[in-house]
């Protein structure tokens, strides 16, 4: 009989190195997947000890430019935040990495795909609601769901026992994921809300305390909702977001300390780092407060909530994401022009804005000379506008 082939997500990490062997035990073929959407770590190295544990391959994918635009830049035109707070990072980087797993599942004629997630986070979600809904045929296994070993000690043990090579770090004090859009840090002494982040939490940002003490200021340029040049000069999309993210980091900005609500109901303590993330949203925001009428800005604030919601609950693929995608694209043809922004200490500031296709009048708006708005059509509208709540 023909061995049963699965092709597994692989971080280079304790758990996934622990799948292989694991799912190996289970008679597996495994073809490990690694996406690259900007994590940073050195995936040559990870691939090789995939190989060693007794990986019959080790595909890495070049993820980041379709993660950038066609993801990250999504939610961006959205204006998508979690819960008001979280730009999505880890969220958005799921389903782009199943999606590639799918594909690769296709052409190695796999039976199962396999994740390393936890049965208590929303990875798990996103990862097998891809799966199900791309190819429903292929089985599902996520060994750190379903293995006996309880604690990373025993996984270790697990490591050490079938030879496995691991990093040398003794104690993992956080549970970090890295990519393009930020770094989301969870666990160890963060479990306690009360605690402050402590500088091992740092991965990127610097201190707001330590950040310069002088004001620096950054122009973003917009094309249709997408970000397309810093300071008058375009830039391709990663090197854009890499060079706000430094900048960005430089003066502190882009920090978040929440408590969120977790998709499987429980709250968790979060410790987020997305500089240019930061950076970006202001500024895009600022110009759709510039190009957008009033009655779609309003909308659009529902919509983005929702967009948010359907992004963090792992429903990328699904009709309603779609629809919403429409209208916002619908939205942003107008949303061109550029943005002033003020970095210092922590804060990010928008200074100005300017677009073509601004909606703005100063000659409707202003207090002083040239003003064309006839005030006296003010009266009638009030009475009409009160006219329902009258007796
Ligand atoms: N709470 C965030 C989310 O659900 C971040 C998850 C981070 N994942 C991780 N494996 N550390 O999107």
């Amino acid at each position: 009989m023909k061995k049963k082939k699965v092709v597994l997500a692989y971080s280079g990490g304790l758990d996934t190195s622990v799948a292989i062997k694991w799912l190996m035990k289970k008679g597996y073929e495994v073809v490990c997947y690694m996406g690259d959407v900007g994590q940073g770590e050195d995936l040559g190295k990870a691939k090789a000890r995939a190989l060693k544990i007794g990986a019959s391959k080790c595909i890495v994918g070049d993820l980041k430019k379709e993660f950038v635009e066609d993801y990250v830049f999504m939610a961006l035109k959205a204006g998508a935040m979690y819960q008001g707070k979280y730009n999505l990072a880890t969220a958005l980087s799921r389903p782009v990495i199943a999606n590639a797993m799918v594909d690769i599942a296709k052409k190695e004629k796999a039976d199962a795909v396999a994740h390393g997630c936890t049965g208590k986070g929303n990875d798990q979600v996103r990862f097998e609601v891809t799966f199900r809904l791309k190819a429903p045929y292929l089985k599902i296994i996520a060994p750190v769901r379903e293995w006996e070993l309880k604690t990373r000690e025993e996984e270790i043990d697990y490591a050490k026992k079938h030879n496995i090579p691991i990093e040398q770090t003794k104690k993992k004090l956080y549970s970090i994921d890295r990519n393009l859009w930020g770094v989301s840090v969870e666990g160890g002494k963060l479990e306690d809300p009360w605690q402050e982040p402590q500088a091992d939490t740092y991965t990127t940002i610097a201190k707001e305390e330590d950040a310069p003490s002088r004001v620096e200021y950054v122009e973003i340029m917009f094309e249709k909702g997408v970000p397309a040049g810093i300071d008058g000069k375009k830039y391709p999309a990663i090197t854009l977001i890499k060079k706000l993210e430094r900048l960005g980091a430089k003066h502190g900005i882009g920090r978040v300390d929440m408590v969120e609500d977790r998709l499987v109901g429980i709250k968790s303590r979060e410790v987020y780092e997305a500089p240019a993330s930061e950076i970006l949203h202001a500024a895009h925001t600022s110009l759709e407060e510039l190009v957008l009428d009033r009655e779609t800005r309003r909308f659009k604030h529902i919509v983005s909530e929702r967009y948010s919601e359907l992004v963090y609950y792992g429903l990328w693929f699904t009709p309603l994401k779609g629809a919403l995608d429409s209208f916002i694209e619908n939205t942003q043809k107008g949303v061109s022009g550029r943005v002033k922004l003020k970095l210092y200490k922590g804060k990010v500031t928008v200074t100005g804005r300017k677009s073509p296709n601004s909606r703005y009048s100063v000659k409707l708006a202003t207090y002083g000379k040239g003003d064309v708005f006839d005030q006296s059509l003010a009266k009638g509208f009030i009475d009409l506008w009160a006219m329902p709540y009258r007796r």
